[in-house]
């Protein structure tokens, strides 16, 4: 891969997209060497394709079929073609609500990324933020990470630590760390992008590969 020529980016979400817009505004800013290319969701009226409608970026409404967690064959399908005939390099979810995995990890093999609001491998799964304050930790965070077949458990490409505060409660918790994704993402995908990304015990495949045989 040059380095000169910018990565280009699907994004898969579900939500607001508060972190695609802070990746987007990153790009805009000149600096991440990266073009998002497409952006996905599996529900109709997401934010995050609202953001992209505003930024001029293409986006689309991808049916996810008939289960509420994963893809089925059809949507899965569908979505690797998406990904493939907008020339995709990297994948980049950004809070998209479904496991992947099977087929569309074999056609994206160590070029899926993922923002997770732990550090992991501490609280992985569904409100880690809630289950760390139920723990009583006293620092949490977010992870960015290549994604594999398991939850959460893929080669870690960056981490910000976020302090849990007295009187903290879910939501306030749970801002604070939005906050700090909104800075790691863009950083993260800047170091993916320029194959600066060093991953240390869990060897994927992928950029994460070529990264590590530098
Ligand atoms: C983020 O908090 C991320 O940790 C999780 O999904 C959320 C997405 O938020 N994976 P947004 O749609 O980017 O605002």
């Amino acid at each position: 891969m040059s380095q000169s020529i910018p990565l280009r980016l699907g994004v898969l979400g579900s939500g607001k997209g508060s972190n695609f817009v802070a990746i987007a505004d990153a790009i805009a800013g000149g600096s991440v060497p990266a073009k998002v290319v497409l952006v996905a969701s599996d529900v109709d009226d997401a934010g995050i394709l609202r953001h992209a409608a505003e930024r001029g970026i293409p986006g689309r409404y991808l049916a996810p079929g008939q289960f509420r967690t994963k893809l089925d064959e059809a949507a899965e399908t569908a979505y690797i073609a998406a990904l493939r005939e907008a020339e995709v390099d990297l994948v980049v979810l950004a809070g998209f609500m479904r496991i992947l995995k099977g087929e569309f990890l074999r056609a994206f093999e160590g070029r899926v990324v993922n923002i997770h609001p732990s550090l992991l491998p501490s609280f992985p799964g569904l409100a880690a933020w809630k289950q760390a304050l139920d723990y009583g930790v006293k620092v949490t965070g977010c992870t960015v990470h290549y994604v594999d077949q398991g939850i959460d458990t893929g080669a870690i490409i960056g981490q910000r630590a976020v302090p849990v505060l007295d009187g903290d409660t879910a939501d306030t918790l749970h801002e604070r760390i939005q906050q700090a994704e909104r800075e790691l993402y863009p950083l993260a995908i800047a170091a993916v992008a320029r194959g600066e990304v060093k991953v240390r015990g869990r060897l994927t495949s992928g950029f994460a590969a070529r990264a590590e045989d530098r």
